[in-house]
């Protein structure tokens, strides 16, 4: 049975709740490399994000550790409960297979972000073990990467609205067809 929130199971209410994902050292924003960064803490992206889901008509929610197995044990709650996952993972992005098997387990669209563009960097940085199993990736944009993610989620959740709601009509006009036999 899907986790339940709002009292519904999760495949008959509304999507529309967005998880976001904080990976190690970004508790530190603020004054981890602000050249690199920017000067906004976590908490003021943290506000930022919860004013423009207000504005957006959505749900968000934030979760940051520097432990790559309490991201995978968050990430697996998301399944039945978050309806996109909003996720920089910091380090772990270019590391870590258990964090994007963990994604493709619970089967959540992912949106990867990043504060700073990785592609202008050290060649570590090049590689994500994310981007292949995201929707997509916003780089480089400081605190605003992760509001132009929300604002991508915003438009998937509102794509796969309209996509389930044309399939109902769809599947309650083969119902009449076949009531009326034609
Ligand atoms: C980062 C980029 C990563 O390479 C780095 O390890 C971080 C932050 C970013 O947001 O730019 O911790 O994910």
């Amino acid at each position: 049975m899907a986790a339940k929130r709002d009292g519904l199971p999760a495949a008959r209410r509304a999507a529309r709740h967005v998880l976001v994902l904080h990976g190690p050292n970004l508790n530190l924003l603020g004054t981890r490399e602000p050249q690199v960064y920017g000067r906004d803490t976590l908490h003021d992206i943290e506000e930022q994000l919860t004013a423009l889901a207000r504005e957006l008509g959505i749900s968000v929610e934030s979760f940051q550790s520097n432990s790559e197995g309490e991201l995978v044990d968050r990430i697996h709650t998301a399944r039945g409960h978050a309806d996109v996952i909003l996720i920089n993972a910091g380090a772990y992005t270019h590391t870590s297979v258990a964090i994007r098997d963990a994604l493709l387990a619970v089967a959540v669209p992912v949106i990867e972000v990043h504060l700073s563009n990785t592609y202008k960097r050290e060649t570590f940085r090049h590689r994500s073990m994310i981007a292949d199993v995201a929707v997509g990736q916003i780089v480089g944009f400081g605190a605003d990467s992760y509001l132009l993610g929300l604002r991508a989620a915003a438009t998937l959740l509102k794509q796969s609205v309209r996509r389930s709601s044309s399939g109902a009509r769809v599947a309650r006009s083969a119902r009449k067809r076949a009531r009326s036999g034609g």
